[in-house]
């Protein structure tokens, strides 16, 4: 374990789609959290050495056949268990409460009324908005606990067994909807369970590089750069640690945004001087992607042409230096590292493959080195800030790894390259000059095989058409379309028309997802 220095807490994921949020409030809250699956064992759970233990809620229900149930050592090992939602409905039964189905399902805010002292509630007043997702509740409470808060549907929103350290809240204390959660929560990590407040970024990037120092020695680790977030953060952190054992490979495939290339060459190259490999491979690209329209093929064939280009550029850079490069870095998070559990259909639990960047030579012959594969993407970006990379990179909206070639639909051609790059530049310049850019998930230009007809001055114009993609999101799963001001939208639109040769028509995606994708391709 390398956060071993960490106190932490252990959350049990019965499958809530809430369960890596539990997992973020509590890092918020700087004490280190680790999601397990639901049965954990608990010689697995006591590896952790946890302060204490979180029941996440779940879709099921508690006397269901399938039922997912906790090992039961989760209750006698001495340690405070908080159970949120399900997870209160779970301690109910196992401690001969009674949980029923009600009619109604519960869903939506509510006031919480606290009629009880209880250090849960410590300092947050006698009433609370809360918001509440749930079918069954709990109507009969177990022996030893009392019920300490209620809403007007639910006498037991809130128990309490105090002497054996169990909490239990049927609402959902870490959502945004629940505006004082957090410190809720904070009260029973720190509080409750007496969990120091050890979990910074700063002592993350200390004991990271340490380790790494450590794993990798005089070895040189080699990683492929994007430009995007992750690899961005992962580069400053291994350079930080290592210096010029790391080598960066950046590879130019012809489809990305204008100045781009330039931009991460000047901010790893000259500013943090780290060794940088660009590749331009524009050319090979290009080829391989002549009259090439399906979105599938085009995806496949960037992919296999990254794997062939990265693996020429390692070759290169090893010639006569037999295995110089013994460690390959990725940028995994920790999302893509937790066991997910697909407890009724838990979306959170559907992540897609095609969209962990990469497409990376799995045959060569590395050790793999994944510096932040603890993290959640928001740590990400504050360890990036951390390291000094300016707040255009860490925080930048996500980019596809096939880049422009997913947004040109139909054939990619230099000339539509041309026209896209520069309608993008548009989009960007004027969501960030009027403060939306931070703001969304991601906004962006879509170029369309349409052309249409319009008029400029005296002439009859025969050209494309774009769509303005702009939409919010937590993590890219499901989105809304970004109800921008109409002024803003028009002068998009009018710079887009007006500046860019190539398009005279501009419209605007009003398509959610589901059922909508973000990319059109
Ligand atoms: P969709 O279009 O599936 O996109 O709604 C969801 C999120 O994933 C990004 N995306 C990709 N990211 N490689 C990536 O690294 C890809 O091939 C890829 N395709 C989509 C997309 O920009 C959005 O944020």
């Amino acid at each position: 374990m390398s956060n071993a220095g960490h106190s932490r807490i252990v959350i049990l994921d019965f499958g809530s789609q809430y369960t890596q949020v539990i997992a973020r409030r509590i890092r918020e809250c700087n004490v280190y959290s680790i999601i397990l699956p639901y049965n954990a064992s608990a010689k697995e759970i006591a590896s952790h050495e946890p302060k204490g233990i979180i029941l996440s809620g779940g879709p099921s229900s508690v006397y269901a056949k399938k039922a997912p149930h906790p090992n039961k050592a989760v209750f006698t090992m001495g340690l405070p268990v908080l159970g949120i939602c399900y997870g209160v409905q779970l301690m109910a039964h196992f401690f001969g409460g009674k949980v029923e189905h009600s009619e109604r399902r519960e869903y939506g805010a509510a006031k919480l009324n606290v009629a009880q002292d209880c250090p849960l509630f410590k300092g947050l007043g006698a009433t609370m908005d809360i918001w509440n997702s749930h079918g069954d509740k709990v109507t009969k409470l177990p022996k030893g606990f009392k019920a300490v808060a209620h809403t007007e549907n639910a006498p037991y929103a809130a128990i309490e067994d105090r002497k054996r350290g169990f909490y239990g809240l049927q609402f959902h204390p870490e959502v945004v909807h629940t505006p004082r959660g957090k410190e809720l929560l904070e009260n029973f990590v720190h509080t409750i369970c007496k969990a120091p407040a050890d979990w910074t970024m700063g002592s993350f990037i200390d004991e990271t590089c340490e380790r790494i120092r450590k794993q990798v020695g005089d070895d040189h680790v080699l990683l492929g750069l994007s430009g995007g977030v992750d690899s961005s953060v992962a580069a400053a952190l291994l350079h930080k640690a290592i210096g010029d054992q790391l080598t960066c490979v950046f590879v130019n495939n012809g489809l990305l945004r204008a100045n781009e290339a330039e931009a991460v060459q000047k901010l790893f190259g000259d500013n943090f001087k780290i060794k940088l490999k660009y590749v331009d491979a524009t050319k090979r690209f290009l080829t391989k992607l002549k009259g090439v329209t399906d979105p599938e093929k085009k995806r496949k064939i960037i992919g296999n042409e990254f794997v062939y280009v990265f693996q020429d550029a390692t070759k290169s850079l090893a010639r006569g230096k037999a295995s110089k490069f013994k460690w390959l870095a990725q940028g995994t998070l920790y999302p893509d590292v937790i066991e997910s559990v697909a407890i009724g259909g838990n979306p959170a639990a559907l992540i897609k493959s095609h969209h962990n960047v990469g497409g990376l030579p799995k045959d060569m012959d590395f050790k793999l080195l994944e510096p932040l594969r603890e993290l959640f993407k928001d740590e990400v970006r504050l360890v990036g800030a951390e390291l000094g990379l300016p707040k255009e990179v860490v925080q930048r909206q996500p980019f596809p790894g096939p880049g422009l070639a997913v947004r040109i639909l139909g054939d990619i051609t230099k000339e539509r390259i041309r026209i896209l790059q520069e309608a993008d530049s548009i989009v960007v310049a004027e969501m960030k000059s009027s403060g939306w850019y931070y703001k969304v998930w991601q906004s962006f230009a879509v170029l369309l095989p349409v052309k249409s007809v319009g008029v400029m001055g005296d002439e009859r114009t025969y050209e494309n058409c774009c769509a303005l993609r702009i939409v919010e999101s937590q993590d890219g799963m499901t989105a809304d379309w970004v109800r921008l001001p109409y002024d803003l939208l028009a002068r998009i639109s009018s710079r887009i028309v007006n500046e860019v040769k190539g398009i005279n028509r501009c419209v605007y995606d009003i398509t959610s997802k589901p059922p909508g994708t973000i990319e059109w391709e």
